[in-house]
């Protein structure tokens, strides 16, 4: 499988075999959010870059995460991972399935997959979910509040869909299972074949023999909790927020008069803390700045592998100028016009190092060239990408398939 690191804006209206022939653009127009849309062959000739095996070794790590569904006599069990390899059922029992969460993060050829998928925003991409299902197999009928490509990647499954408003659930489950599920359309879907679901539609898939199933996941977080999580970074960067130069020391009340009731709050405390929050501002800069760090805060249980014997920065400037270099998949990197995020946290860039930056995270790798004249000019860019290389956020050398290909597509785009 070749990886596809296209920015969005060089791809956004030409077809895509991924989307069954359509461009971005007309997909986003016409089925994201809006209808689902089944795409035979979205992939040709797929076959599942990570084998069972792999997969259930994946399934043992301790920053992996994973659940084991079983289904039994109209029993349905959940457990959650770690699992060693004895820890799951035969390979000939029935109806079970496996869920490991966050394949892209540990399989390279997996992340190349998901990177495919971005001309949907970064901020918006959550990861690949891989199911494996012994025969009969699956989580039940149900509805996710996330958008969801549905990719078949090994042997067959049966997914039936409906777009029903019923969402009463089955009492006495460990997992969310319509109660009343009714399905309008139905497939068989083989290797390669993919399912777009828009948010809330209900859908049930059952393995026909045992398959796996790459589930690409997109993040939207509630309403509530994008503002919850603003407010406590206004909290926590209050003393550095222009409305900081209002605050005036400790609270005194050089006018409060003695008082017959000792217990009663006092007027004046609560009159000055409303004066101090009329006070409080934001503006663009604040939101931009608390969406960019918490959109790009690694999840808590990603651990990066920082190098065990780094090499020397003259050494290193040596290896990317022949090259190139690579963002680890578990890096997130997300901008707003010139300020950088990087893993959760802003970055001052200087002006010399934007460009090749924003190419970096455009692309997630600069090739050779891209580095060449590093050691000649660009001291601000290397130590950036230096110190991320010691962390363990960047990687040396190419992802050459997809530098090749966004060669191929930026000559052609002009
Ligand atoms: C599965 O792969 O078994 C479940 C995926 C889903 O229904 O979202
Ligand atoms: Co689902």
């Amino acid at each position: 499988m070749t990886a596809a690191r296209l920015p969005r804006m060089t791809t956004s209206r030409s077809p895509l075999p991924l989307l069954g022939g359509l461009a971005p653009d007309a997909f986003m127009k016409r089925y994201w959010h809006k209808r689902p849309l089944l795409i035979r062959q979205a992939i040709p000739g797929f076959s599942a870059p990570l084998s069972r095996e792999a997969l259930f070794a994946l399934a043992a790590q301790d920053d992996v995460e994973s659940r084991l569904i079983t289904h039994a006599r109209k029993r349905w069990q959940l457990d959650h991972g770690p699992f060693d390899i004895d820890a799951l059922p035969p390979l000939t029992r029935k109806q079970w399935t496996l869920l490991v969460q966050g394949v892209n993060l540990h399989a390279p050829a997996v992340d190349a997959l998901m990177q495919r998928f971005r001309f949907i925003p970064d901020a918006r991409l959550d990861d690949v979910m891989i199911s494996y299902a012994s025969d009969g197999g699956g989580v039940g009928p149900h509805l996710d509040s996330y958008d969801v490509f549905l990719l078949q990647a090994h042997g067959k499954r049966r997914w039936r869909i409906g777009a029903q408003r019923d969402t009463t659930w089955l009492d006495d489950v460990p997992l969310r299972i319509l109660k009343n599920f009714e399905a309008e359309e139905e497939w068989v879907l083989e290797p390669g074949d993919m399912l777009y679901l828009p948010p809330g539609y209900a859908h049930d898939g059952v393995a026909e023999g045992e398959c796996m199933t790459y589930s690409i996941g997109f993040r939207a977080p509630l309403e509530q909790e994008m503002l919850q999580n603003f407010l406590y970074y206004l909290a926590e960067n209050a003393a550095d927020l222009p409305f900081a130069r209002h605050f005036a020391g400790r609270y005194a009340d050089p006018k409060q008069p003695a008082v017959k009731h000792p217990a009663a709050l006092p007027d004046a405390m609560i009159d000055t803390l409303i004066s101090q929050l009329e006070r409080v501002r934001w503006g663009q800069k604040e939101v931009e700045d608390f969406l960019g760090r918490w959109l790009s805060e690694p999840k808590s249980h990603v651990f990066f592998d920082p190098p065990e014997k780094p090499l020397s920065t003259s050494r290193f400037v040596h290896e990317v100028s022949t090259r190139g270099v690579t963002l680890s998949a578990k890096t997130q990197l997300l901008y707003r016009r010139n300020r950088y995020f990087v893993n959760g946290e802003p970055l001052e860039v200087p002006i010399s190092a934007r460009s090749t930056l924003r190419i970096l995270a455009d692309q997630r790798e600069l090739d050779a060239a891209e580095c060449a004249d590093f050691e000649q000019k660009d001291q601000e860019i290397v130590e950036i990408l230096y110190d991320w290389y010691a962390s363990g956020w960047l990687l040396l050398g190419p992802d050459a398939k997809g530098v090749r290909k966004l060669r191929a597509v930026r000559k052609k785009a002009g």
